[in-house]
């Protein structure tokens, strides 16, 4: 698991800034930047199942490089899905053309007990390998992320059974289930930090933890179910890292928790994505001198691209130009046109720094 002998790098702009270093440009990546808005993994996905994709590593490795061919952006982020974990776990992920994930067999208080936690991150080495043999590919042009889920958001797909409006299935577990709740968060949460940990030894430079559905909590609940887990996760992969001489940054996006900013700016987390619903100037205000990153409304980019450049300017003046990471405040969608994407890469680094 040798991380050493890969090429060096050499658009070190968000290191740079995790660093609190004065970069040339403002670093630009976008979040589902390896998806289904490119022609090309279209194509690809005609192919290859999702899945099949995910666990061949020179497959997950093409596709992490097609936007880095196309656009000019700062990070790849290797080609995964944040279910893997369940995956590894022993439960059925399907991946339904025009639906999305689906678990067949959601969770149940039953079925706690055949969650499989034992070696549970030796099934996610293909993870690994996609993520050593992309960094050789990538020949040092920009760093790459690894990422996991966060354990409420793979809780809540596994107690749903799949996507939800409400999440009030797994919602109903937090209350009426406390316990059994937490016995699962704490499965995650180990299997995670070991996720995460692995990711970094086979050559991830950034590890991003996606706490995509903290929107469906509010503030009571995620400090309950959602805050100790991100932070024992946090801790623990800063000591395991240390303990094996890996300095790899860790970036917390918990999309829709605009009410629990501060608390997450008190974590040891190096970064903090914010979502678009959140005002940068107050995302400041409420994160003293965290390293931010995002938020333009990923809709914003169906404007014209006068527009974007506008609004990106401004995005920039809220946010101010240091400790800064340009990025979407949520992922991309599906039928956003190239061009666009083009003028909001474009737009941020014409940016004086
Ligand atoms: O960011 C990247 O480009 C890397 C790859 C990546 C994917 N999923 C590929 C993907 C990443 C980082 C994710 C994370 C992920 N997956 C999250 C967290 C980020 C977020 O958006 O909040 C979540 C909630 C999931 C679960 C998931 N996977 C959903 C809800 C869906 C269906 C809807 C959708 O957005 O596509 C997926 C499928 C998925 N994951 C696709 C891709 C490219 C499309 C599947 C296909 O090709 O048919």
């Amino acid at each position: 698991m040798a991380t050493t002998n890969f090429p060096v790098l050499q658009n070190d702009r968000i290191l740079k800034v995790i660093k609190g270093e004065k970069p040339d440009k403002l670093p630009v990546w976008i979040m589902r930047q390896a998806g289904r808005f490119l022609p090309e993994f279209r194509e690809f996905r005609k192919q290859h199942s999702f899945f099949e994709i995910c666990q061949t590593p020179q497959l997950a490795c093409e596709v992490t490089l097609m936007p880095i061919k196309r656009f000019g952006l700062d990070a790849a982020i290797i080609f995964s899905d944040i279910l893997v974990i369940p995956q590894a776990l022993g439960v059925v992920v399907e991946m339904r053309p025009e639906v999305g994930p689906v678990i067949p067999k959601p969770l149940t208080l039953d079925s706690i007990k055949d969650l499989n936690e034992e070696g549970a991150v030796d099934r996610l080495t293909y993870v690994g390998e996609a993520i050593r043999l992309t960094r050789r590919e990538l020949n040092g042009k920009v760093p790459l992320f690894g990422f996991s889920g966060a354990p409420w958001t793979l809780f809540g797909y596994m107690v749903e059974g799949g996507g939800s409006k409400t999440m009030s299935k797994a919602k109903k577990w937090l209350y009426k289930n406390p316990n059994e709740s937490n016995s699962v968060l704490n499965i995650l949460t180990n299997v995670i930090i070991d996720y995460l940990v692995m990711q970094a030894e086979y050559g991830a430079q950034i590890l991003q933890v996606f706490e995509s559905s903290a929107e469906y909590l509010n503030k009571d609940l995620f400090n309950k179910f959602a805050l100790p887990h991100l932070e024992r996760i946090c801790n623990q992969v800063k000591t395991k890292l240390k303990e094996k001489n890996l300095d790899v940054p860790l970036v917390l996006f918990a999309k829709g928790s605009h009410f629990s900013l501060t608390e997450q700016s008190e974590l040891n987390y190096d970064v903090l994505g914010i979502d678009w619903t959140v005002d940068p100037k107050v995302a400041r205000l409420l994160t003293k001198d965290k390293v931010l990153q995002g938020n333009l409304d990923p809709c914003a980019l169906y404007a014209p691209k006068e527009e974007i450049e506008r609004l990106v300017g401004e995005m920039a003046k809220g946010f101010g130009t240091s400790k800064y990471i340009v990025n979407l405040g949520h992922g991309i969608y599906p039928d956003m046109e190239i061009e666009h994407v083009e003028a909001f890469i474009e737009a941020v680094h014409k940016i004086k720094v």
